[in-house]
C-alpha cells in the first residue's frame, strides 16, 4: 500500500505519518525532511533552496522528482511508502504516476486533511520537531512530555527545533502557493476515485483513528 498525506501547510501530515511509521511500519517520505536535510549541507544547491522555501514557493520540479526515485526504485519500500508533501503540482502528480507505473506500483489512496485555515498559524507557530526523528510537537496542543525531550527512545537528542520557514509572512507565502497550484490536484485524483477526506480539525489522536480504519478498509 503506498499512501498520499494531503493537505495545507499545518494540516498534520508529518505529525500523521509518524504515527503510521510506528504502528503500520510504513516509509515515510517527506520531500520537505530531505530538502531541509540538503539545506544543512551548505552545498551551492543548498543555498538555492533555502531563498525558495523562505519565499513560500516551490523547489523545481526537476530536483523533487530526482529525489522521488531514488525512493521509489529501492526495492525495501516497495508498495509501503506514504508521501508527505508531495506531490505538490498537476506536474509531479503526473511523473509521480510515471515513476509508480514503472516500478510497478500505484497509490491506493489520498488521505485528504480537511482544516480551518484559521487555526493553521496558530499550528505552525507552535510547532517543534525532533531534530534527529523530525516527529513534531506543539506548545500549544501537543507538548512533548519532557520540555526539549522527543519521546522517542531512539532518539539521543535533547534538542527541539524550530524551522526557519515557520513564521507569519513565510506561512501566508506558503498558504497562496498551496491553494494556487496544489489544492488544484486533488480533482485530478478525484476522477480516479482514491480520495479519502478526514475531519483534521479533530484532535490528533481521533485523526489517526479515522486515518487507520480508511487504510484497514483498503
Ligand atoms: P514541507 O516541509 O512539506 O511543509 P508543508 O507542506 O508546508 O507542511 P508542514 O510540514 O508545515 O505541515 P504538516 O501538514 O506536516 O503539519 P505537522 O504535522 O507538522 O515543505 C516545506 C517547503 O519545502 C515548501 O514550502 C517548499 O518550498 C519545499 N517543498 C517541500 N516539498 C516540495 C515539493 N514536493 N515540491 C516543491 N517544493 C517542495 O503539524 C503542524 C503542527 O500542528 C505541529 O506542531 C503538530 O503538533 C500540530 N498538529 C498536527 N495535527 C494537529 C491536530 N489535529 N490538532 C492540533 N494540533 C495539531
Amino acid at each position: 500500500m503506498n499512501l498520499i498525506l494531503f493537505g495545507p501547510p499545518g494540516a498534520g501530515k508529518g505529525t500523521q505519518s509518524s504515527f503510521l511509521v510506528e504502528s503500520e511500519k510504513m516509509f515515510q517520505l517527506s520531500t520537505g525532511d530531505l530538502l531541509r536535510a540538503e539545506l544543512k549541507s551548505g552545498s551551492d544547491l543548498s543555498k538555492q533552496l533555502k531563498e525558495i522555501m523562505d519565499a513560500g514557493k516551490l523547489v523545481s520540479d526537476d530536483i523533487i522528482n530526482n529525489l522521488i526515485e531514488k525512493k521509489i526504485s529501492d526495492p525495501s519500500v516497495k508498495n509501503n511508502i506514504i508521501f508527505d508533501g508531495f506531490p505538490r503540482n498537476l506536474e509531479q502528480a503526473k511523473s509521480l504516476d510515471d515513476m509508480l507505473n514503472k516500478y510497478n506500483q500505484k497509490i491506493s489512496a489520498i488521505i485528504n486533511l480537511k482544516v480551518d485555515y484559521s487555526v493553521l498559524v496558530k499550528r505552525i507557530s507552535g510547532r517543534v520537531s525532533c531534530s534527529i526523528c523530525k516527529k513534531p510537537f506543539n506548545e500549544f496542543f501537543d507538548p512533548p512530555v519532557e520540555p526539549n525531550n522527543c519521546s522517542n527512545n531512539k532518539c539521543d537528542s535533547r534538542e527541539l527545533i524550530k524551522r526557519s520557514d515557520d513564521n507569519e509572512s513565510t506561512v501566508t507565502n506558503r498558504l497562496k502557493t498551496y491553494d494556487d497550484q496544489t489544492l488544484p490536484i486533488l480533482d485530478y485524483y478525484r476522477k480516479k476515485g482514491i480520495v479519502k477526506d478526514v475531519d483534521a480539525m479533530k484532535a490528533i489522536n481521533e485523526v489517526t483513528g479515522e486515518i487507520k480504519s480508511i487504510i484497514s478498509n483498503l
